[in-house]
């Protein structure tokens, strides 16, 4: 009878990958079983499904464009909406949030490319004075939000296989970044593993697959797979409020967008922004055949990113910001594929570290491979009445992507001070800026003081002594 691993070998070898094990007879026992448990993370048959349609296949991926309509949104009462159904949502929202039904929920399994920072894109300090990680504010913000509503938030973070073990120490290090241990759960995502042009696993290493995360959209797969729903539904959870690792700007509870998501019985909600400018770089909300997307601006051809409506006003208006309402029925759903209702995977040519065929490592100057990831968004269209409701830019979005230029850590800190002298100006202080609202001083203002201009003012308001606002003070 052949063993277990024998068996693995003998299916891989079936399907076309029997490379995996090359160097089978070279490994130690160890080794033997580490390249073993990579392999079992893999389903060949998924594996041969994304070669055949995305790499081997000739035909482009592509959105399909006849019919795309601009979505509908609600817009913000700044901006011309009707303040009335605002103020009806937010008391729906508060009324869910002080009936424990609303978690918090982080994405942070990405790999971080593109800031190229050494750890976990949460331990990246953000804040301009005390230099406070991303995973500090979004702690602070959620402690705040669970003392005004009188509950404990439940806060579920994602991670990857990468960064796992690294997040859960920096938690455990600053002591849950003053959150109850109990209060936060990790999970890891998905991995699935990267391709050569012919479609073939790569390998990282002699006993190590070339895996990678399987994308934000691996998220709802991994709620379920994980556990978290469970929990969530054990818990009268209801509502699922996504963002990412990267936006500490993000207002996580937000109890108007939690409410006109309940309102309107939505299974997925969204936050949009209007575009800046026809070619900035984020996904356009879409409707077509009457279900919503979102078509990224790679997709979405000049001329109709550039169209305008009579008013002279873009007609693709619509920016995604990644930030998102779940309802945990809909997570169930999606995440475990019934009704055939899973998200597609899509195809990200890169250069990936691998080894020749003697075992050297090779550090490929030209992409050499085809990674696989699912997108968050791709699982509007199965929603059930969508909403998307408009934000203030500068009230929920500055993500730090990039180390230099736009959305840098530079921009972020910025888009962080602008915010609080506009509360500070709106409390009646004095405070000099240039053209742009950019202070020339650095000071901070942590959630737990205020996490609103509503809040501040109302905090502000109860101070005897108001410091002065000088470099380096820190509201906290
Ligand atoms: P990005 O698209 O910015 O990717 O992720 P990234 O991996 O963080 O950064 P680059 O592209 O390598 O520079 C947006 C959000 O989705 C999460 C990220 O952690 C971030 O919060 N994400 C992305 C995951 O959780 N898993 C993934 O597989 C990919």
């Amino acid at each position: 009878m052949m063993d277990r691993q024998e068996q693995l070998k003998e299916r891989f070898a079936q399907a076309g990958q029997g490379q995996v094990f090359a160097f089978w007879e070279q490994l130690g026992p160890e080794q033997r079983e580490a390249l073993c448990r990579d392999c079992r993370e893999i389903d060949l048959e998924e594996v041969d499904r994304l070669v055949r349609t995305l790499v081997l296949s000739e035909a482009e991926e592509s959105v399909d464009l006849e019919g795309l309509e601009p979505a509908p949104y609600i817009p913000h009462p700044e901006h011309g909406g009707d303040p009335q159904p605002w103020e009806q949502a937010r008391e729906t929202g508060e009324a869910a949030l002080r009936a424990g039904k609303v978690a918090a929920f982080t994405v942070a399994g990405g790999q971080g490319t593109r800031l190229g920072y050494d750890g976990p894109k949460g331990t990246f300090p953000v804040t301009p004075v005390k230099g406070k990680p991303l995973f500090a504010v979004f702690a602070e913000k959620i402690k705040a939000a669970g003392e005004r509503y009188g509950v404990r938030i439940p806060w579920f973070i994602m991670t990857s296989t990468q960064n796992h073990e690294a997040t859960r120490s920096a938690f455990e290090e600053a002591d849950y970044y003053g959150l109850d241990p109990e209060q936060v759960e990790f999970f890891s995502q998905g991995r699935v593993p990267a391709v050569d042009f012919e479609g073939k696993i790569l390998l990282a290493g002699k006993s190590e697959v070339a895996m990678t995360p399987d994308g934000h959209g691996g998220s709802l797969r991994a709620l379920v797979r994980s556990g978290a729903v469970e929990k969530m539904k054990a818990a009268g959870i209801e509502v699922i409020s996504y963002f990412q690792v990267d936006n500490p700007l993000v207002r996580i509870i937000d109890p108007e967008f939690i409410g006109f998501h309940l309102l309107k019985g939505s299974e997925m909600s969204s936050k949009m922004i209007p575009k800046a400018y026809p070619g900035e770089k984020v996904g356009h909300f879409c409707t077509r055949k009457g279900r919503m997307l979102v078509v990224e601006y790679s997709d979405m051809p000049e001329s109709m990113q550039e169209q305008r409506d009579e008013q002279g006003q873009l007609r693709f208006i619509a920016g995604s910001i990644a930030i998102h309402l779940f309802d945990v029925g809909f997570v169930d759903r999606i995440g475990s594929g019934s009704e055939s209702a899973s998200l597609p995977f899509h195809r990200a040519v890169k250069k990936i570290r691998t080894i020749d065929g003697k075992g050297s490592e090779v550090s490929p100057e030209k992409p050499n491979g085809v990674k696989f990831e699912m997108f968050v968004f791709d699982a509007l269209p199965f929603a059930g009445n969508p909403v998307v409701i408009e934000t203030l830019r500068e009230d929920d979005f500055s993500p730090v992507k990039n180390a230099r230029g736009v959305d840098s850590p530079e921009t972020c800190r910025a888009d962080q001070l602008r915010q609080w002298t506009r509360w500070l100006r709106a409390a009646g202080v004095e405070v000099e800026t240039d053209e742009s609202g950019l202070p020339g001083i650095s000071f901070e203002i942590s959630p737990l003081f205020a996490d609103t201009e509503e809040a501040f003012l109302e905090r502000w308001e109860t101070l005897k002594l108001k410091p002065a606002l000088k470099e380096g003070l820190v509201l906290a």
